[in-house]
């Protein structure tokens, strides 16, 4: 048996390919149509909130943010280095001064304590990255923020149906992205993503600034090309608009896999669970096991392997690779060290949590379509090469 890290996240069944296939052969329009204001209508529905928008993915959410907030040079954004590039893209392209925010070792996400500890007068925004599926609970600084004018942006590209106190994750923040790439836990056939945005009047902005400065089409479909202006979502004002748009067949994979959404991470999380509690009596090895009203969705199952002299995470990762052919990934380099970003002069950070954290994690294969058998496998295999390294240590 062997299990790779997958590029593919999800299968289609029958019922879907047939539903996608009327789609490619009937939609007219072939974008922008019925199914991508059924898909915003529905996700709407999921996470209880209006103004979502569809886009191509969640980095082109954050560029929309980042436009949004006309962020001016110098200001400055508060995150995680902890985290995906894309988290930081959008900001860093249009100015602003990105500001490293350490992780709790624990959590494994954004230390809200060293986040404020890091606010300044220039502080324009904090990122809230609910990395690896963790709903990070940050009601405690929400009136913080107000009072400081500090936008709160929550990146829940790996999160989606989390949940903090039962609001779902993304709702709580005055903007937020979601990622339905390939290996997230819903997939629009392999890219798009979904944006919210609290502000009433900043939401109007957005079909404009998604789609090359067009507004929303509220008119007959003959008039297709009649350009409608003078108000807020008129044809191409104010701002230079970005093409980020999702097909109407991606919208139709959107549809049906929300769908299918609560019962995918209801899988993952008893998966998980199951792991994790396999693998407890190994100390050297920590998981984030969650606490609290939160509900986490184990979008990656990553853990903590503490080293000893002699053994470390390299050796653990080499172990499951050759005797058990399974492939793990370490991840998240911490953006500071990446040159783009050290060129661009964000390469300093008092970050120790994060860095610790890199240098000896390791993040198992855990994709939902892996059988129980290949689960089974899965935890013998750690266990027997924890085991074998144990004896090293
Ligand atoms: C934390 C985080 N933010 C943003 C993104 C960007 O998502 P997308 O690929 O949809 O642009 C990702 C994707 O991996 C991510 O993991």
């Amino acid at each position: 048996m062997k299990i790779n890290w997958s590029g593919r996240a999800h299968n289609y069944s029958s019922a879907d390919v047939n539903y996608l296939l009327k789609i490619i052969k009937k939609a007219d329009p072939m974008t922008q149509g019925y199914y991508l204001k059924k898909f915003q209508k529905d996700f709407s529905d999921y996470i209880g909130k209006k103004n979502v928008f569809a886009v191509s993915s969640a980095a082109a959410a954050l560029e929309i943010i980042s436009a949004l907030l006309k962020i001016k040079k110098n200001e400055e954004v508060i995150l995680p280095a902890h985290t995906y590039c894309a988290s930081a893209i959008p900001f860093a392209r249009n100015g602003a001064k990105l500001v490293w925010a350490d992780i709790n070792f624990d959590s494994r996400t954004i230390d809200l304590e060293d986040f404020k500890k890091k606010v300044t007068k220039k502080t324009r925004a904090v990122i809230i990255v609910h990395l690896y599926g963790y709903a990070v609970d940050f009601r405690n600084i929400i009136n913080f923020c107000k009072k400081k004018k500090i936008k709160i942006i929550e990146d829940c590209a790996q999160a989606l149906g989390a949940e903090i106190n039962n609001n779902k994750v993304g709702t709580l923040g005055d903007f937020s992205c979601y990622s339905f790439h390939a290996q997230k836990n819903i997939t629009t056939l392999g890219e798009g993503g979904m944006l919210f945005v609290r502000d009433q009047n900043l939401a109007k902005k957005v079909p404009g600034l998604r789609h090359n400065g067009h507004s929303n089409f509220k008119f007959k479909r003959k008039y297709y090309w009649k350009p409608a202006m003078g108000n807020v979502d008129s044809d191409i004002i104010g701002q230079w608009p970005f093409k980020f748009t999702l097909s109407e067949v991606q919208c139709g994979a959107g549809i049906r896999m929300l769908k299918k959404l609560d019962s995918l991470n209801n899988l993952r999380i008893q998966r998980a669970r199951k792991i994790i509690d396999k693998l407890s009596n190994f100390k050297e090895l920590k998981f984030f096991n969650p606490n609290g009203k939160r509900r986490h969705v184990y979008h990656l199952l990553s853990a903590y392997y503490k080293p000893s002299k002699k053994i470390n995470r390299d050796d653990l990762i080499n172990l499951l690779n050759k005797k058990y052919k399974i492939q793990s990934v370490i991840q998240y380099y911490p953006l500071y060290n990446y040159d783009l970003f050290k060129k661009n002069g964000f390469g300093t950070a008092n970050c120790p949590n994060t860095e610790k954290f890199y240098n000896n994690m390791i993040s198992f294969p855990f994709h939902i379509w892996m059988t129980v058998t290949e689960i089974k496998y899965l935890i013998s295999s750690i266990s027997k090469s924890l085991k074998i390294l144990q004896k090293k240590r």
